[in-house]
């Protein structure tokens, strides 16, 4: 009945169950379910004002003065306004396009972080988190926190709060697991943080274009995202948002079209973090995915894919020999499951060799998430829901999934070893 209700809401509003089955699905009979690696497919309008940039008028965004570069600048420029407006970020100056999420995480972390401070992460972090973090922990002696989630990954503000300590200098959190979809009281953290001395850093990687997100209303410093994700914009697109007063030391340093004769980095937003041309391409691509977004609406994907996701779950918890690590309630489209007597690599293999059904399955680049989920031995599938899925897609995933519990519940699987080591 949740579901009718759901669905009516989203047909009466903008018709989205209508509009999204019938776009570009150039997969053949793939059923897409690995939405949180990348967002497959992408609007049709996307892809097609990629390529119209690409013939029309690519030029260098903010170098020169002629016409085609002039009309790439304002379309840079446009998606950096859509990028403030979606996230309130306050201006548009201070949204750097980045190539990825983990360029942005990375700005962000080394940007502000110096030798002797004190950082607190949580255990849901990725590695584009921990890696940096903990190499500069070797390199340049930080110290790092960590507040450690329940069985399912959840982490309450107060686990935030009494782990922060005078020194700390960085808050950083993740908006959802990409491992099993926790969604993490990112507002609620940010009352804590904002009463330190810390900044306060959002990994939106998982959720953003899902999950509203306000940088003013939520006190977050730095919102670092990917934009091939929830934004439905294409590879190599990302940004890290700032809010007012924060400088960053930069990554790198190099051309920004702007103080050409001054031999050392511009100091102002955007320039300052964004040396070397854009991508432009993909940057008018991800203007784009917004847009789309937008038309829809923000609270109906999320309502459209937790009715998915319920659909997903309800079914998958009534089958014999499956173990499910995610909560159905505060989840951002993740199932994540595991076969009994199959390895996670093996059953994501099955699935896409036997029933064209694409999964990510084993560490996710996430290891603490998988120790916070007890899955640290043998991973996970990971079931990850975009918005162009339908329930066709989640009533046939649940079929196979039945189908191969059942089989290995016979012992009909011989080769039950690691199939793909590299996950
Ligand atoms: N971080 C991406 C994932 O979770 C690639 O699959």
């Amino acid at each position: 009945m949740l579901i009718t209700k759901k669905i009516m809401i989203i047909g009466s509003d903008v018709k989205m169950y209508d509009l999204i089955n019938k776009p570009n699905r150039n997969s053949g009979s793939l059923i897409y379910l690995d939405n949180a690696a990348t967002s497959f497919p992408k609007p049709d309008r996307v892809i097609d004002e990629i390529a119209r940039c690409m013939r029309q008028y690519c030029a260098n965004p903010g170098r020169s003065s002629h016409t085609i570069a002039v009309r790439t600048n304002n379309m840079v420029m446009e998606v950096r306004e859509k990028i403030s407006d979606f996230f309130n970020v306050g201006s548009p100056s201070r949204v750097c396009f980045t190539k990825n999420a983990t360029e942005a995480l990375n700005i962000a972390i080394r940007g502000v972080l110096e030798p002797g401070d004190h950082v607190v992460i949580t255990s849901l972090e990725h590695n584009s988190v921990l890696r940096p973090l903990n190499t500069l922990k070797r390199d340049i002696g930080i110290d790092i926190s960590i507040a450690w989630g329940n069985k399912f990954g959840e982490i309450t503000p107060e686990c935030i709060k009494n782990i922060i300590k005078p020194k700390t200098r960085l808050v950083a959190v993740t908006l959802s697991s990409n491992v099993n979809g926790t969604i993490l009281p990112v507002k609620e953290i940010g009352e804590v943080v904002n009463n330190t001395d810390a900044f306060y850093l959002v990994d939106a990687s998982q959720g953003a274009g899902t999950i509203p997100l306000d940088m003013e209303k939520m006190n977050i410093d730095m919102l670092a995202f990917p934009g091939h994700k929830g934004l439905l914009g294409p590879q190599g697109t990302g940004a890290l948002c700032i809010r007012k007063n924060i400088r960053l030391k930069p990554l790198m340093q190099g051309g920004t079209g702007s103080n050409s004769k001054y031999l050392l980095q511009p100091d102002m937003m955007p320039d300052i973090l964004e040396s070397g041309t854009l991508n432009t391409p993909g940057i008018v691509g991800l203007g784009y995915g917004l847009d789309f977004i937008n038309t829809f609406g923000i609270d109906n994907i999320k309502l459209y894919k937790d009715m998915l996701l319920e659909r997903l779950y309800n079914a998958l918890i009534e089958i014999k020999g499956v173990s499910i690590y995610s909560k159905l309630d505060n989840n951002s489209g993740i199932v994540a499951l595991n076969i009994d007597g199959l390895d996670s690599t093996e059953t994501g293999y099955i699935l896409s060799n036997e029933y064209g059904i694409a999964t990510r399955a084993g560490f996710h680049c996430s290891p603490l998430a998988h120790e916070t989920i007890g899955t640290i031995k043998n991973g996970v599938v990971r079931l990850s829901l975009g918005c162009f899925n339908t329930i066709e897609d989640v009533d046939a995933v649940a079929t196979a999934i039945k189908e191969i519990a059942a089989r290995a519940g016979q012992g009909l699987f011989v080769h039950q070893q690691k199939v793909h080591p590299k996950s």
